[in-house]
């Protein structure tokens, strides 16, 4: 009888860990400069963005001159079921949302693209920005998912222009009240390349940034963070920002980083650069899915346990 609980016991263990492999929910952010055709069919840089991405829940593509290369992407995302990121229970299925084709310059315009898992992701609503404050006026879009704390979300997106970057940061803050009146919902998060470092935002521009100076709003990625991948330039320029407490308390701590592929996928930085001198940023979501298997575990794991005591 000791034996069968001592065997219950463990089992339950491992079904835990096993289990602990779900628990979260991943929002990321990769600056892709040019991705177009001709980028998209070079098979090294879909493998890599297909890498990435296959770990997030909803990922953000800057710079997307072409919805094509988005078409070729979610195809290699679709197909994709390599071992090592098969820890899910079932192979997910991608869809995307993006924006029309924004900017001044005809020969670089770029397009706002979220690509996200229709099986823990639905879209509920999208709204474009219209103001000249921007060269890329923010893309909002509305989330729902059955697997977060907080089931609705807003993440809104920029991709800075450097001459303004700080105005541009500014003025998110009035992209923020016009969102959270359309929609009621002030879970809102924003993401993307603000040129918020080195040249383009000093210490001192932070002041004329209500985003900074609104103490309400949490800058995820802290000026301490290189998210550019040489050598010669150590610089903050991609980041997340969220508003209020209720969004900050679902996040997990400390899980706010770049995401490095050259160390966590072993390739050349000189292949990486092929896909971006950015690298990836990435958060993780506390999931409500998880907070209920733990409870779940825990209460048979003392059963199992009591058993065990008992006999
Ligand atoms: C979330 O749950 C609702 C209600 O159960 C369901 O209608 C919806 O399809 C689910 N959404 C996703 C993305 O699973
Ligand atoms: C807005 O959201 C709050 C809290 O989520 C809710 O109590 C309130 O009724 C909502 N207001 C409208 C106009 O929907
Ligand atoms: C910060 O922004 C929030 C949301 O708009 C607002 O309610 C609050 O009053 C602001 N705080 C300050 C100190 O301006």
């Amino acid at each position: 009888m000791l034996r069968t609980s001592t065997a219950l016991t463990s089992l339950f263990l491992v079904v835990m860990l096993f289990l602990s492999g779900l628990d979260s929910f991943k929002i990321c952010s990769y600056n892709i400069p040019k991705f177009n055709k001709a980028k998209s069919s070079n098979y090294r840089v879909i493998h890599t963005l297909t890498r990435v991405f296959s770990r997030c829940d909803i990922s953000l593509l800057l710079h997307v001159q072409d919805p094509a290369a988005v078409r070729t992407l979610l195809k290699s995302l679709n197909r994709y079921s390599d071992s090592e990121n098969y820890r899910y229970l079932g192979k997910f299925k991608y869809e995307s949302v993006s924006s029309e084709a924004l900017g001044k310059d005809p020969k670089d315009l770029q397009h706002y693209t979220f690509i996200y898992r229709t099986q823990t992701v639905s879209l509920i609503g999208q709204h474009q920005h219209q103001s000249s404050n921007f060269v890329r006026p923010p893309f909002a879009v509305h989330f729902h998912s059955n697997t977060t704390l907080e089931p609705e979300f807003v993440l809104i997106p920029l991709h800075s222009e450097p001459t303004q970057a700080v105005q541009e940061m500014d003025k998110l803050y009035d992209v923020f009240l016009e969102v959270v009146k359309m929609w009621n919902n002030t879970n809102v998060m924003f993401l993307g390349d603000f040129h918020a470092g080195c040249a383009y935002m000093t210490r001192s521009d932070k002041k004329d940034i209500r985003l900074f100076s609104n103490t309400s709003f949490s800058w995820l990625i802290t000026d301490r963070i290189d998210t550019t991948v040489t050598d010669q330039t150590h610089c903050p320029y991609d980041r997340m920002v969220v508003y209020g407490t209720s969004f900050l308390k679902q996040i997990k701590p400390f899980s706010a980083k770049v995401f490095n592929p050259i160390k966590n996928f072993k390739i050349q930085s000189r292949r990486l650069v092929e896909v971006s001198d950015h690298f990836p940023l990435e958060v993780e979501l506390k999931s409500s899915v998880m907070s209920l298997l733990q409870t779940q575990s825990l209460y048979f794991l003392l059963l199992s346990l009591h058993f065990l005591l008992d006999l």
